[in-house]
């Protein structure tokens, strides 16, 4: 089979074949904010996901699914792959790794060379958490909303190198954002050596404002690690922007790519200093970003279907896919705020959330409230009860329609009266 053909059906998801070139240069003519609300075209782009009819899915925070182009690229990725077996990953899997990687170092804004492709966020935090040079006595900041396995990760370095772990709690509903970066600088000390922050909390959906915590932390000599697996894909924004030291998202999230894929960056200066999880092969440099990610034997098929993923929203484009996600969440959001005994756990100042919500149901306790929405109503979600969050997750995505946010409005009403 010739380069060609192998390459053939990684195109073939961008929204002028999938809408026709027409129907999609008309739509594209309107402003993000305007196109948030055109009913139309989403309906349109709704047509090409795989629906259940048996549900309404509010749970992409967990996993989104792929929309069938991506899906029929990722099936064809896998055939090739095994119909050429050893030879494709003898002979071309290392260099079409590098394109991936390429296509999603321009979509992330960031050089090539600061870019490695992971299974997931899990692994990209933990090589950097694991791969710090820790002493004894060194300390590490992080929040009680962030996710819990990153907060083992640390604490298995506390019990494994003596550090101390910091955790400070993010308010549900922060005045500024001087109150955010303030909470964390009172938890900086003399031997803080990495503060870990989330750029949207999993929980509750809350932005942080992150380039000021990394701005107030570099003050103080504090390296800073950005816990992106709610934001790639998802907000519009340039990593190298954030101002941190590494940034780590999760594709299978927010891209709509093949589960397992995920990314890491490193700031260039930063790359020689971490160890890596698995040893790479000899001879690589200390400065060069592909000693991190060594996996050994791996399924390439779903690096390779990323960018059937990446084609997919780099069209469409981060800005409008991130009105039309807060548009979402602020259409459900909106008609139920002030609704006695339905409490919502996420902040109303637009720029401090976009697709995830979190709202309780007073008397309800989050599993039950879950557990009614989707028996009674038919409609998936996740219950949250920790780090004193109690409702449940809401998490629209691009093929939520306005109709399905009406029935979960619908059914809140109900349960909260
Ligand atoms: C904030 C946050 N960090 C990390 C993760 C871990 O992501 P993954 O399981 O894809 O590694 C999640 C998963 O939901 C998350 O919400």
């Amino acid at each position: 089979m010739d380069k060609r053909d192998f390459l053939r059906g990684l195109g073939g998801c961008s929204l002028a074949a999938l809408l026709g070139p027409t129907a999609w240069a008309r739509w594209a003519q309107l402003a993000p904010q305007e196109l948030a609300q055109a009913g139309e075209f989403w309906g349109e782009l709704r047509a090409k996901y795989r629906l259940t009819s048996e549900y309404i899915n509010l749970e992409n925070g967990y996993y989104s699914m792929m929309a069938q182009p991506v899906l029929e690229a990722f099936v064809e990725r896998v055939r090739e792959v095994n119909f050429e077996a050893a030879r494709y990953m003898r002979t071309r899997a290392e260099s079409e790794r590098t394109t991936t990687r390429a296509a999603l170092a321009q979509l992330a804004g960031c050089p090539l060379e600061e870019l490695a492709l992971t299974r997931n966020t899990t692994e990209s935090l933990d090589l950097v958490i694991a791969g710090h040079d820790w002493k004894p006595g060194d300390e590490a900041v992080m929040a009680e909303q962030d996710y819990g396995t990153m907060l083992a990760m640390f604490d298995q370095q506390a019990r494994r190198h003596g550090i101390v772990c910091r955790r400070v709690s993010v308010p549900l509903h922060p005045r500024s954002d001087e109150e955010l970066v303030e909470l964390y600088a009172r938890a900086i000390g003399e031997r803080t050596r990495l503060l870990m922050v989330s750029h949207m909390i999993n929980i509750t959906g809350q932005i942080l404002p992150v380039a000021k915590i990394a701005a107030m932390a570099h003050a103080k000599g504090v390296a800073v690690m950005v816990d992106g697996a709610h934001s790639f894909a998802h907000l519009d924004f340039a990593i190298p922007a954030l101002g941190c030291d590494y940034y780590a998202a999760s594709l299978h999230k927010w891209l709509g790519a093949p589960l397992g894929a995920g990314l890491l960056w490193v700031r260039q200066d930063r790359i020689a200093k971490l160890w890596p999880l698995l040893a790479p092969p000899p001879g690589r440099a200390d400065g060069d970003i592909n000693r991190l990610n060594h996996l050994g034997t791996h399924p390439v098929h779903t690096d390779l279907a990323l960018r059937a993923a990446i084609e997919f929203h780099r069209e469409l484009g981060p800005a409008r896919k991130q009105e039309r996600l807060r548009h979402l969440q602020r259409y459900w959001t909106g008609r139920v705020r002030a609704r006695p005994g339905i409490v919502l756990n996420t902040p109303e100042a637009p720029e401090r959330s976009c697709a995830i919500a979190n709202v309780g149901v007073e008397g309800l306790a989050p599993a039950e409230l879950a557990r009614r929405l989707f028996e009674e109503h038919r409609i998936f979600t996740v219950a949250i009860d920790s780090a004193g969050v109690r409702g449940v997750r809401v998490t629209p995505h691009l093929y939520t329609s306005e109709a399905e946010l009406d029935q979960l409005v619908a059914a809140l009403v109900a349960l909260a009266s």
